[in-house]
């Protein structure tokens, strides 16, 4: 199976506005070396042990997919962090919301590659719901050096909506230009 670490943060981003969260943060940082991803939700939080079932790939609410028997989204981003040298934490409080930590080891040749980042968030930017979003995103690396953080909502005001395929493409062009600050 082909997948990328961009389709893992989706993944983990959908689980936050899943759980109805008010607001979701996901902050990427890149250096040559690694990939740092924090989600944050304020989402309705799991109880310590719907967190241990959801680390099991057999485990799922039983509610999204009724006939289907197992979850992704967590088990995929252990064994991908565990496989490749890297590391995850998921910090979580019934109620309160949920923070997902991990580090991914870009010199590791079994990891993942990256993927498409302006892709990514206007996948997770246009997902039903509209919950706010906070996008941060600095990248560090021999070639380029940048960084930019915004909220959805003031996209939203910018573009007018997010809805039309007009919307999405002036959405997708934004979030390239932000990448494309090359520093040479
Ligand atoms: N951010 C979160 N806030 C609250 N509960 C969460 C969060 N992330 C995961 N969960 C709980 O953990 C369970 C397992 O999540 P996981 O993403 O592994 O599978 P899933 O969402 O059930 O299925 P899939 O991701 O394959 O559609 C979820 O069903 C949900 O109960
Ligand atoms: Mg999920």
């Amino acid at each position: 199976m082909h997948y990328t670490l961009c389709d893992l943060i989706a993944d983990l981003t959908q689980n936050s506005a899943e759980a109805q969260a008010k607001k979701i943060t996901v902050e990427l940082l890149e250096t040559d070396k690694d990939l740092t991803v924090y989600i944050r939700d304020d989402g309705k939080g799991m109880s310590p042990e719907v967190l241990q079932k959801a680390s099991n790939p057999f485990y799922t609410d039983g509610i999204k997919h009724p006939k289907r028997k197992i979850g992704l989204g967590i088990p995929f981003l252990i064994q991908t962090a565990s496989d490749t040298g890297g590391s995850w934490d998921i910090q979580s409080k019934e109620g309160e919301g949920t923070t997902v930590t991990a580090r991914f080891d870009l010199t590791n040749i079994d990891t993942p590659p990256i993927g498409d980042v302006p892709l990514l968030f206007r996948q997770i930017l246009t997902f039903p719901g509209g919950c706010e979003m906070q996008i941060i995103r600095k990248k560090n690396t021999k070639t380029s050096e940048f960084e930019y953080d915004f909220l959805r909502s003031d996209l939203l005001d910018a573009l007018g909506g997010l809805e039309t395929a007009g919307d999405q493409a002036l959405l997708l062009d934004f979030l390239q230009s932000q990448e494309d600050q090359s520093g040479d």
